[in-house]
């Protein structure tokens, strides 16, 4: 059973391939209309289920049109509409589930439910995010970033701000791709310990420094994401703006970085909070290229679970 539940769980020859097959997907389908078909059609005959206990909009329809494109059928469910909200057992909807679909995506809140669900259901299981990791989104990321710059083997990520369940991801991503990978942010808002050790015992080089101008000299890659993640109480929101605003990306800090590093943001972004729209807009930018590369991205991540 071939789950995709977290960069650091999944080997980097896999990886590596997933990230290759995404590039050739992508050039394949060109300017084509995007409600247009692939030439080749692996999904054809697969069912996949789409479950979203929290708000999306990228993955959501990344997902849904990467299946339709290849040839497959989806159905987008929400938590709440599934007797998964009223009690039944994440084993006995994991079972279930697996008796209809040929594949199951969920972003949920606590990682033990998609855990659980992988545990139990007989056909594959994808985190499309959970309050830990969100391993979909740094598949994109590290292929939006080998688009414009090359291998990101032996580059400088820096990630300021919150070390969230993004940052996570990142932080395995460094492991497994062997990048480097920089935090800067206030120490009460620092990664989990236990990824750090892990990637660094794969020979990734992570630092945390707390000044972020000095954190971004040399860096490739400048990332920034949302103070207030979907899993944080809004009554954290006044206590990390006021932890966090030092950390905003401008386009001083921008200025710091190596000529012609870029930006990322997984986005949605709160402009004029953890970054400016000067930098959000600007010509370093490849936001929107992430966005898009969650659908190429996810395709090959989806062909790879179904051996298709
Ligand atoms: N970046 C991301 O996962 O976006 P959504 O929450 O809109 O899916």
């Amino acid at each position: 059973m071939k789950h995709f539940l977290d960069i650091n769980k999944t080997s980097p020859a896999e990886l590596r391939q997933m990230i290759d097959q995404a590039g050739v997907m992508k050039t394949a389908r060109g300017n084509r209309p995007k409600g247009m078909m692939d030439d080749d059609q692996p999904l054809a005959g697969h069912m996949v289920a789409l479950i979203f206990e929290k708000p999306s909009t990228r993955t959501r329809v990344s997902f849904d049109v990467g299946v339709r494109q290849m040839g497959g059928q989806s159905m987008v469910l929400s938590g709440t509409d599934l007797q998964l909200g009223h009690g039944e057992t994440i084993a006995d909807t994991a079972r279930v589930l697996s008796r209809y679909v040929d594949l199951i995506m969920l972003r949920t809140f606590e990682e033990d439910v998609l855990l659980e669900m992988a545990d139990h259901a007989s056909v594959p299981v994808i985190n499309g995010l959970t309050n830990r990791t969100h391993p979909c989104q740094i598949m994109a990321d590290v292929m939006t970033f080998e688009e414009h710059r090359g291998p990101i083997k032996g580059k400088k990520i820096v990630w300021t701000g919150d070390g969230n369940n993004v940052c996570s991801s990142f932080i395995h991503a460094a492991g497994q791709f062997g990048f480097d990978l920089t935090f800067t942010g206030p120490e009460p808002l620092d990664p989990e310990p236990g990824f750090i050790a892990e990637a660094r015992a794969k020979g990734a080089n992570i630092e945390i420094i707390r000044d972020p101008a000095q954190a971004v000299e040399g860096a490739d890659l400048v990332v920034a994401d949302t103070w207030v993640s979907m899993h944080d109480s809004q009554s954290t929101k006044e206590r990390r703006h006021n932890q966090l605003r030092g950390y905003q990306v401008d386009d001083a800090l921008m200025a710091r970085a190596r000529p012609g590093a870029l930006f990322m943001h997984c986005l949605p972004a709160h402009r004029e909070d953890e970054v400016t729209s000067a930098v959000m807009d600007g010509s370093q930018s490849v936001i929107f290229d992430e966005a898009e590369n969650r659908l190429h991205a996810q395709k090959a991540i989806l062909r790879w679970c179904l051996g298709v």
